[in-house]
């Protein structure tokens, strides 16, 4: 992306875009968002969006479309089978990343479900360089485990290292001995590693651990919900990639998997999601799933104005000005935050700026959910709805023990073109305010407690009155009207 000079002072973030459609948003005075949150049983997913003022949940499904998308919609062709709008995105698809074979689902778990349905016998094992919630989800419904063998250094918040979400080979090497490779049900590589701050992989990194596998007979599967920061990465921070273009990234990519899904709820800037194979007899192996669980293999639950939207977002994906901006304004977020002492994920990843708990509120026991409790804080001080991603978003042990996440953390997402700099500097502020009150907040306990996937619909209350205290003290600082 070019880099524009400033006269007078450093540089800034800036956008390569402008705002054409605007949401008008609203800030509840602070004791109403105490009553909601409380409703909402301290659970951030269970808010309504009405009464949020930055949304940083998420960046799945809720990135801005560019202009070229929205009037794509309007050529949408509406057919139950064999949409031009299916064959014009299964072109583009192939266009970029080289398969042929495109098999439309609704969002990426639907795409989860039907490769581990597909793959996963009782007993099986996946490697992940890291799981995401639903992935592992999967896996484990049908009996199988998940071997998650990222770097040691994917799990150290604070580092330089600029592609945390490497798998670590010797790892690898050893699960597949001990497993043994017929037992290993593929290999499941995610682009920019959600869970642990967005990381990235490197491209070296996939190529080895896919030659590896292949080796073996294993079946490759590359994730690539968060491809689009990753490439930005691969383009930026690896040095045998720089003179590359995204386009010849994303291909190089590509063509070391056998098997390729995504949400395009974050690939492409749209809703929905799809398979890419490269064999025709897989295809056809995988696609009853698709008629049986999705819809007709011409569009897969999507609707046709989001894949026609989705066929230009794919292009745009390939444009190194677009898919800078998540990056650059997570990275300006997170230094802003770390030079003031806040214990963030370093460096910044892609999808958000990600807070390390753990430091954060270190007299939080993990059984009572220190991530949980401090997005929950958050919003009470400032309407900002981060998302919990830590213990509370485990799954219990078979003995009903807490399984204590390796990583504990809130994440703020950056959905894609959708915050100004302004608003970015009111999330570090608040943020910095809660740091400088961060042993006022308390823990959290469950009230209803869902078996899996807990996280997106529990109910919890505080283990004291704290929030009420830290809402007085937010309002001595701010007024009753912030
Ligand atoms: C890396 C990754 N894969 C898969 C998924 C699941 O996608 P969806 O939310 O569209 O079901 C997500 C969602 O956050 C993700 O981040």
């Amino acid at each position: 992306m070019p880099k524009i000079k400033f006269y007078h002072r450093d540089e800034v973030p800036m956008e390569m875009h402008k705002v054409k459609i605007v949401q008008k948003l609203t800030l509840l005075p602070a004791r109403e968002r105490l009553a909601k949150m409380r409703e909402a049983g301290f659970n951030t997913f269970r808010l309504h969006n009405g009464d949020i003022f930055m949304d940083m949940l998420t960046d799945s499904g809720v990135n801005a479309m560019s202009d070229e998308m929205q009037s794509a919609m309007l050529r949408a062709d509406d057919a139950y089978a064999g949409s031009e709008t299916f064959y014009r995105m299964q072109k583009k698809l192939e266009e970029i990343m080289g398969m042929q074979y495109v098999l439309p689902a609704h969002q990426g778990r639907a795409c989860e479900h039907i490769i581990a349905q597909h793959f996963v016998k009782p007993g099986n094992t996946v490697i992940m360089n890291y799981h995401v919630t639903t992935s592992k989800a999967h896996v484990t419904r049908l009996g199988g485990k998940v071997e998650e063998l990222v770097k040691d250094e994917g799990l150290v918040t604070k580092s330089t290292l600029p592609f945390k979400g490497n798998i670590d080979m010797n790892k690898v090497r050893a699960c597949v001995e001990q497993e043994g490779a017929d037992n290993i049900a593929y290999l499941r590589l995610e682009a920019g590693t959600n869970l642990i701050g967005g990381q990235p992989i490197s491209y070296e990194n996939m190529k080895e651990a896919t030659e590896y596998a292949k080796s073996k007979g294993i079946l490759t599967v590359l994730d690539a919900s968060l491809l689009q920061d990753n490439l930005y990465f691969n383009k930026t921070r690896e040095e045998s990639l720089k003179d590359k273009s995204i386009r010849e990234i994303t291909r190089m990519i590509a063509d070391l998997f056998d098997v390729i899904y995504f949400s395009a709820r974050k690939f492409g800037f749209g809703r929905g999601g799809a398979i890419m194979v490269r064999e025709e007899s897989l295809y056809h192996e995988l696609e009853d799933y698709i008629t049986m669980f999705e819809g007709f293999l011409t569009y897969g639950g999507m609707s046709v104005k989001e894949m026609e939207a989705l066929t230009i977002g794919f292009e745009e994906t390939m444009d190194l000005d677009i898919i800078s901006q998540g990056p650059i304004y997570i990275d300006h977020c997170v230094r802003a935050l770390d030079s003031c002492g806040v214990p963030m994920v370093t460096p910044g990843g892609g999808l958000g700026a990600h807070i390390n708990a753990r430091e954060f509120v270190d007299h939080i026991p993990s059984e009572e959910y220190p991530a949980g409790s401090l997005v929950a804080a958050l919003y009470l001080c400032g309407g900002i709805r981060g998302m919990e991603r830590g213990t509370l978003s485990e799954e219990r042990n078979p003995d009903g023990s807490e399984r204590i996440a390796s990583v504990e953390m809130v994440r703020l997402a950056f959905p894609r073109r959708v915050f100004t700099l302004s608003q970015t500097e009111y999330v570090i502020d608040r943020v910095k305010w809660l740091y400088d009150h961060c042993h006022m907040i308390g823990g959290l306990r469950f009230v209803h407690e869902p078996k899996s996937l807990r996280f997106f619909t529990g109910t919890l209350k505080a283990v004291s009155d704290w929030p009420e205290k830290l809402i007085e003290a937010y309002i001595a600082d701010f007024g009753e009207d912030q």
